[in-house]
């Protein structure tokens, strides 16, 4: 299975990316292919709904990093989406290469599965409930199969997460994601 393994957090080596090597790790061991984009260290505009994609051409306007995700955006069997929250969302940069899935559109439809890793500070449900909330809503409006979400609560730092049971959790979920 080709998977695209998104990450929202611009904190190099932090406790979501720390989360999301444990998922590629186990999705490595069990043949799939995965390609990691991490979205938070890349340069990619929010979508300005100049509706090009919709009027003169079948792709977006803007020229930045999210050309190199496109190709894997229209291919991968599977989405992962890694992200800390930031102010009860996932981070804005995140949220820009979501919102420039308007130019794929079509292609976001076909079926596939899907996967979601949230870290939040707060040991609180509410911290991360919206965004778990969004993704269900994205999963269910773009017609893909869920695998599975992680919600890894109360960690702030990667050492934290290397600590605790999260990253055995998403290693098993990568594992598993082509059986479910
Ligand atoms: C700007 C910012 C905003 C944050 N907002 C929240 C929040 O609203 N709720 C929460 O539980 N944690 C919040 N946190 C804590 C992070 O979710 C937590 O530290 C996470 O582990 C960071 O992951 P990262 O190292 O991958 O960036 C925030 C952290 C930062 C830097």
């Amino acid at each position: 299975m080709r998977i695209l393994l998104i990450t929202g957090s611009p904190r190099e080596g932090g406790a979501s990316s720390v989360l999301a090597g444990a998922f590629e790790k186990g999705a490595l061991s069990a043949g799939h292919e995965v390609f990691r984009f991490d979205a938070g260290l890349k340069k990619v505009a929010p979508c300005s709904v100049c509706e090009y994609c919709h009027t003169d051409g079948d792709r977006c306007i803007i020229r930045d990093d999210m050309d190199e995700l496109v190709p894997h955006l229209l291919e991968s069997e599977a989405l992962v989406l890694a992200s800390p929250i930031y102010y009860y969302d996932v981070t804005a940069q995140l949220r820009s290469v979501i919102g420039r899935f308007y130019a794929c559109r079509k292609d976001m439809h076909r079926a596939r599965t899907s996967a979601f890793l949230v870290v939040s500070g707060d040991r609180e449900e509410e911290s991360a409930a919206g965004s778990i909330q969004n993704y269900h809503a994205l999963v269910h409006r773009l017609r893909w199969r869920d695998a599975g979400v992680i919600a890894a609560r109360g960690i702030v730092t990667a050492d934290e997460m290397r600590k605790s049971e999260f990253p055995r959790l998403a290693e098993d979920l990568g594992r598993s994601i082509g059986t479910l």
